[in-house]
């Protein structure tokens, strides 16, 4: 029987393995984490994260051959393949703070692997780290290696918060990545058997250790870009009276193109797209190649850029002040389906919002206060550390309540910023909410999920992103 071992149950860690228990019985994965409460909620009925469909492949398969643990070194030590899916944030000091990918948690999970061991095992690297780390990691693990031999394989995740179990069950690709030499073949071909329970084998693309590396990075960077340019063209569609839907699906009809992330929105959050593209524009510098640093990092800033200009508009638009409004704010998650707010634009918007001296209510059906509070009292370095190892700072939030129904957060208030596209946002009772708004009523739409006419019918001033006014 194969074992595998996965270190970290966050977000990539617990999914995947719980879809790999699924779909390949005969195989006993165990999840560790040195953080407890994570652990415990894995074997609760409250899962740690949300996410669609994960609670069922969770409960068919813990117990039988899915297990979560916080015996990290008992369970790496007896498995034949160890994923590490622990969190590569970016830098906050040192050597390429605001840049870097700190591996500090990856470095102390390989070191504990060369420890431990007594058998010889693949360790896969899961989590998305700079192109080159590899070798990083097996100088660590063959210089303590005491006789074991490792075998690295790079095989970066590709799912998306949100659909991730849909994404594993069916990826448009799984790419491993492997050294050339026949011990790091045959690494690759058993990896690559496990995948092929589910996925078809033409699917599963192998490739050397430095290009799966790179292709990861690339791929959010890619995507990530294709963001920003919409939102580019959505400050052009405001200003010229060009409408940036009608703009993304005719370019999205050229094939060369495709209509896939072409929504323009108030900006790109989660935990990766930024920390990852800032990981590029450093490996990019750290190689002599300032101009495709420069370049890349521009999706950045054009992110940024539309969250500010998204605060600008609602200020501007309620007569320059917002202070001691009350301002609704619709979702503060990332995306919807999902509760992560890491790197959610939310925080942005509403620190900006708040920096104006408005009093926010925000509803989110997936967020829990304690999170919310703890995101906008918090300094931005902070905020792309996963939740436990976030530095709280005493920043007070008196400013702002939160509110379990869309309807009483916009009870006596001025505006409504919807920040996260959950479904339930596009059939609420606008009519309702109008009457107990203060008027005029302005709904500012950062993800132009409402329809526009009606609420305008109603009696609503509608800002949506890249739309006439
Ligand atoms: P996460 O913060 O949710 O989970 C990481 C877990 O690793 C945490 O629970 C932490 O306690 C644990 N951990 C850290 N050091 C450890 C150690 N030494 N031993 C045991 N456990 C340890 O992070 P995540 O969102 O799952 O992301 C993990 C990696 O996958 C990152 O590199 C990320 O860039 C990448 N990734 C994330 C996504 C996503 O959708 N979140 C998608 C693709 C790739
Ligand atoms: C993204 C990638 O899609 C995954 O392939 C990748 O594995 C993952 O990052 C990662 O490496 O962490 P994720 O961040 O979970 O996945 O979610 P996305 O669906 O990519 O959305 C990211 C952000 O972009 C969200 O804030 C979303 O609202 C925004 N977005 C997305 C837009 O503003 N417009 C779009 O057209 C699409």
């Amino acid at each position: 029987m194969v074992k595998i071992c996965c270190i970290g149950a966050g977000y990539v860690g617990g999914p995947t393995m719980a879809v790999i228990a699924m779909k390949c019985p005969e195989i006993e994965v165990v999840v560790v984490d040195i953080f407890e409460p994570r652990i415990l909620a894995w074997n609760s009925d409250h899962l740690p994260i949300y996410e669609p469909g994960l609670e069922d492949v969770v409960k068919q398969c813990r117990g039988k051959n899915l297990f979560f643990s916080k015996d990290v070194e008992k369970h790496v030590a007896e498995a034949d393949i160890v994923f590490v899916s622990v969190n590569t944030p970016t830098k906050t000091q040192g050597l390429g703070a605001g840049k870097a990918a700190d591996l500090t948690y990856w470095e102390s999970a390989a070191r504990m692997i060369a420890d431990v061991s007594k058998s010889d095992k693949i360790v896969v690297e899961k989590s998305t780290v700079p192109v080159k780390t590899a070798e990083a990691i097996e100088k660590i693990l063959t210089h303590n290696s005491r006789g074991i031999n490792f075998q690295i394989l790079s095989n970066p995740e590709f799912l998306a918060e949100g659909t991730a179990i849909q994404d594993l069950f069916n990826p448009d690709r799984v790419l491993i990545g492997g050294r050339e030499s026949p011990e790091g073949q045959k690494a690759i071909e058993a990896l690559k058997d496990v995948y092929a329970h589910w996925v078809p084998v033409e699917r599963i693309l192998c490739t050397n250790l430095w290009s799966a590396e790179l292709s990861k990075l690339a791929a959010n960077a890619f995507l990530a870009q294709r963001i920003s340019s919409v939102n580019a063209m959505s400050a052009l569609c405001e200003a010229t009276g060009a409408d940036v839907s009608q703009v993304s699906h005719a370019i999205g009809k050229d094939t060369r193109i495709g209509p896939k992330f072409l929504n323009a929105s108030v900006g790109f959050g989660g935990s990766c797209f930024q920390k990852d593209i800032l990981n590029l524009v450093y490996i990019c510098e750290c190689n002599g190649l300032p101009e495709v640093a420069n370049y890349w990092k521009q999706v950045v800033k054009v992110n940024e850029y539309q969250k500010t200009r998204f605060v600008n508009r609602v200020v501007s638009s309620m007569f320059n002040t917002v202070s001691g409004k009350k301002i609704a704010i619709f979702g503060f998650a990332f995306k919807k389906d999902t509760g992560d707010t890491r790197e959610t634009p939310a925080i942005g918007v509403c620190q900006g919002l708040l920096g104006d001296k408005a009093m926010l209510s925000i509803y989110d059906p997936q967020v829990p206060q304690e999170q919310i509070q703890r995101d906008l009292s918090m300094h931005k370095s902070e905020l792309d550390k996963p939740p436990h190892l976030r530095a709280v700072s005493p920043i007070a939030v008196e400013q702002v309540s939160c509110v379990w129904d869309a309807y009483e957060a916009t009870k006596g208030a001025h505006g409504i910023c919807i920040l996260t596209e959950w479904d339930e946002f596009k059939t609420l009772d606008y009519q309702k909410i109008y009457d107990d708004m203060q008027k005029p009523a302005f709904v500012f739409d950062g993800r132009n999920v409402v329809d526009v006419d009606q609420l305008r019918q109603i009696g609503f001033i509608v800002y949506s992103i890249g739309k006439p006014l």
